[in-house]
């Protein structure tokens, strides 16, 4: 079910990719789109080879520089792409694997970038978790405020 919950919410969101997640990336975009929504894309803009954390780093701009409220970010296990966005400060990637984590990652964690795998995840899931990934608000707890207070 398409909640179009970018729309509802009025939300600014980014998505980059490494050359191995260039085709899920145009998807995801074109999906969106149809929909009436348009991602804020920072590239990679080809196949070629590129290199994963270049495109971490100015998804971590965009975020901490506040022209996008959430972001989505691909490479070929969305391992190494979550490695290095999660170096910066303010970052908190999420590679999402499930409803729940897609849901908890957002209720708890408070994410603000989902993370998938082109090589290694379904479109079909991959849609589904961000739908739920964007729909979910930080349930705002104090005990999960304090432990992200925690991480600084
Ligand atoms: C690129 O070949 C690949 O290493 C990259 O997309 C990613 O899977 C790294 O974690």
């Amino acid at each position: 079910v398409w909640k179009d919950s970018i729309k509802e919410v009025g939300m600014k969101i980014a998505i980059g990719a490494d050359h191995g997640g260039f085709e899920l990336k145009e998807f995801l975009k074109n999906q969106y789109a149809s929909k009436g929504t348009t991602l804020i894309d920072l590239g990679t803009y080809s196949e070629e080879s590129c290199d994963y954390p270049l495109i971490a780093d100015k998804m971590a701009q965009e975020i901490n520089g506040g022209k996008a409220d959430l972001g989505i970010l691909i490479c070929g296990t969305g391992i190494g792409i979550s490695i290095a966005a999660n170096r910066h400060k303010g970052i908190r990637a999420a590679l999402l694997y499930s409803d729940e984590a897609a849901a908890l990652a957002r209720e708890h964690n408070n994410a603000n970038i989902a993370v998938f795998g082109a090589r290694t995840q379904k479109k079909e899931d991959v849609l589904r978790y961000l739908e739920i990934f964007l729909a979910t608000p930080f349930s705002d707890g104090e005990r999960h405020c304090r432990r992200i207070a925690e991480m600084g």
